[in-house]
């Protein structure tokens, strides 16, 4: 049976590892064309390469940094020259996945750097802003497209050198919920995915490069892998046109709240 994302424009922010580099490959399964962007362009070109061996009907990508207002109208003005030049599933932007940012440190707000404050505030909460203002006019009305934003369990609950990271999570669900009501009557689809632990480079951003910090976050529990996400972002895309996933919280297993893990260590 045809995928109803074939030929479909998806654009995924963030694409160059994690989740945003699964769910590249995870909608190329299904013949999508891709538009990625992230700052490592060198990982962006692996992605679409892959991508395209995956099945993708066309994979571009471009610069980009949510944390600035130009480069996101840049990859935008980009993104619309690639969906309007070339052959594609009517012309428009089908799905937009807001998956770039993360955390960056886990000190208590007595200890913290502005740097990392206004790092995460710029990329989890204005880039997820900046990117869908930019990139609406690419989506048509009642044509079944969505927009994904990527949350966190750190939006729902608080945890000690978290109070920035939950902050902007907590943000990315209100801006979610608060574009849902605008959207409405429009067809355009608007949900958040809310993940908990998971192994990406996510960690190892939260701790400047200390892989042995990073590792440690994952000891003794089965954390979700980048796929496991991936699929669930193909899956909500792909719902029938008059289906809206609202809101959706994933844990591991091994997770039953933030702070609350079972680690086979510990037994
Ligand atoms: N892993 C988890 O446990 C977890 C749980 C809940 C939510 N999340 C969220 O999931 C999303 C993806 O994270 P991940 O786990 O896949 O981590 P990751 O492997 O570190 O991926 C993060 C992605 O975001 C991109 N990014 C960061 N800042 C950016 C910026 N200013 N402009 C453009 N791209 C930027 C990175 O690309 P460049 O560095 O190349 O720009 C990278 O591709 C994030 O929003 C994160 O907060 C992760």
């Amino acid at each position: 049976m045809k995928s109803p994302l074939k030929n479909k424009w998806v654009l995924i922010t963030g694409a160059s590892s994690g989740f945003g580099m699964a769910a590249a490959k995870a909608f190329a399964t299904h013949g999508a064309n891709l538009l990625l962007g992230a700052r490592r362009v060198d990982r962006l070109k692996r992605a679409a390469a892959e991508s395209k061996r995956a099945g993708a009907g066309q994979a571009h990508f471009h610069f980009l940094d949510v944390a600035k207002t130009a480069s996101v109208e840049e990859f935008v003005s980009w993104a619309k020259e690639k969906i309007g030049s070339r052959k594609s599933g009517g012309g428009n932007l089908h799905v937009l996945i807001n998956n770039a940012g993360g955390a960056h440190g886990l000190e208590t707000v007595a200890r913290g750097k502005d740097a990392d404050w206004e790092a995460m505030i710029q990329s989890n909460v204005l880039g997820i802003l900046r990117m869908t203002r930019a990139a609406l006019p690419l989506m048509a009305r009642d044509a079944g497209a969505s927009i994904i934003n990527i949350g966190s369990v750190a939006g729902h609950a608080a945890y000690e050198g978290g109070a920035v990271y939950c902050a902007a999570k907590a943000g990315e669900l209100q801006i979610t919920r608060a574009l849902r009501m605008e959207l409405l009557g429009t067809g355009i689809r608007v949900g958040t995915v809310d993940p908990g632990l998971a192994e990406t480079e996510f960690s190892l951003v939260r701790f400047k490069g200390d892989a042995a910090a990073a590792k440690k976050v994952y000891e003794g529990m089965k954390p979700l892998a980048a796929e496991d996400i991936a699929e669930i972002l193909v899956w909500i895309a792909g719902r029938p046109s008059h289906v809206n996933i609202d809101e959706l919280i994933v844990k591991p297993v091994d997770q039953a709240a933030v702070g609350k893990v079972f680690r086979r260590a510990d037994r």
